[in-house]
């Protein structure tokens, strides 16, 4: 996706997926598609929240396309893409002469979304001063363009996303209370594909149906081991990480790339306690990380191989002589006999390896 678009009717939203698979059937995902539904014929902000791949993006478009201007323009801004001196002028425009390299005038987005939905991703990255900017825009519908003389009046629906706590931002001092009471009229929650458990069987269907048909593949429905397997993940990169598995599953064609791309929970090295005012050795921390997840890799394989380490090596595509030296490396059993008390070991600490 390019940092900023404008979709005009010519250029359609894109493939959505059907309802019930976007809203699924947990109570949070229907009070979201019961908000949406109320709020979509009113010309109100919007405030999208929820973490990275829940959907934010996909329901901004929804809202766009259920809204009184769906004939209208759809811009959306990613604003973390753009350097924030350029934010302004691609945000707000500019006259001929507004800055040294000018040479012509430059409408903004802001502009280009008159009489549609203007959407702005991870809101939070936009500095004070552009706060201050947007605030003058859904206050009175007004903005300036740089360089010029008199304010402009624009009619635009503003949709707002983000992955953080604006609640958190504020106590901080980064981000405008009174702009964040502007943009969240309504607010939207999109709750963690791990709180959505119940759907995932459903959207693993529909991906697989999905990608299958886009890359003209046959993969197979998933094994029931592998499904409670999923069930069961912590899912940090939420949708998106299912639906980029389910892809590979499709193009790959065994389940092996599934199981050993779960990324196990405590695989967060930046959680170890570092000595920050003592010496860090990059290299040393960078090596032990990688061992590590080469273990749990491994372990994960070993697993849904039923220990069957030839057909392990094959999975993690590496030689079978290699896969028994780093079993050894790796302080592994050998067999399927003691690794039961390998899986309930206490996990060990990677920094005091
Ligand atoms: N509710 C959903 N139903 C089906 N696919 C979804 C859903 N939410 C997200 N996706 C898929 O996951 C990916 C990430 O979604 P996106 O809307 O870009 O998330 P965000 O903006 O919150 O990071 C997209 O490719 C989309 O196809
Ligand atoms: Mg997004």
């Amino acid at each position: 996706m390019t940092s900023s678009s404008v979709n005009t009717l010519a250029q359609p939203l894109g493939e959505m997926p059907p309802d019930a698979i976007v809203f699924g059937r947990t109570d949070a995902m229907q009070a979201v598609r019961d908000r949406l539904t109320k709020l979509a014929g009113a010309n109100v902000p919007v405030l999208i929240q929820g973490e990275s791949g829940t959907g934010k993006d996909i329901i901004a478009r929804m809202i766009h396309a259920a809204s009184p201007w769906r004939t209208g323009p759809w811009v959306k801004v990613n604003c973390p893409a753009i350097p924030g001196t350029l934010l302004e002028s691609e945000l707000f425009g500019y006259e001929k002469g507004a800055f040294t390299g000018a040479y012509g005038m430059k409408p903004g987005r802001v502009e280009m979304a008159h009489r549609g939905t203007l959407f702005l991703d991870e809101i939070s990255e936009l500095d004070m001063s552009l706060q201050s900017k947007l605030l003058q825009l859904l206050q009175d519908g007004q903005f300036c363009r740089i360089g010029a003389q008199e304010d402009k009046k624009v009619e635009v629906r503003v949709v707002c996303a983000t992955n953080r706590k604006l609640e958190q931002e504020i106590e901080n001092g980064t981000f405008r209370s009174d702009l964040f009471y502007r943009i969240n009229v309504v607010n939207l929650h999109l709750p963690p594909l791990r709180e959505r458990a119940t759907d995932i069987p459903e959207l693993v269907a529909y991906f697989l149906e999905y990608h299958n048909r886009k890359y003209n593949c046959r993969a197979r429905a998933l094994s029931n081991e592998l499904m409670s397997e999923l069930r069961k993940y912590h899912w940090p990169g939420n949708i998106r990480e299912l639906e980029n598995l389910i892809k590979r599953y499709v193009i790959l064609g065994n389940e092996e790339v599934i199981s050993s791309d779960l990324t196990p929970r405590d695989s967060n090295f930046f959680n170890a306690d570092l000595p920050v005012d003592g010496q860090i050795s990059l290299k040393k921390l960078t090596r032990q990380a990688v061992r590590e997840l080469e273990r749990k890799v491994i372990l994960k394989v070993l697993q849904n191989c039923h220990w069957n380490r030839k057909q392990a090596a094959r999975a993690l595509s590496i030689s079978y002589r290699a896969l028994l030296y780093k079993i050894r490396d790796a302080g592994l059993p050998s067999n399927r006999v003691v690794k039961r008390r390998e899986e309930d070991a206490p996990k060990r600490d990677v920094a005091a390896d």
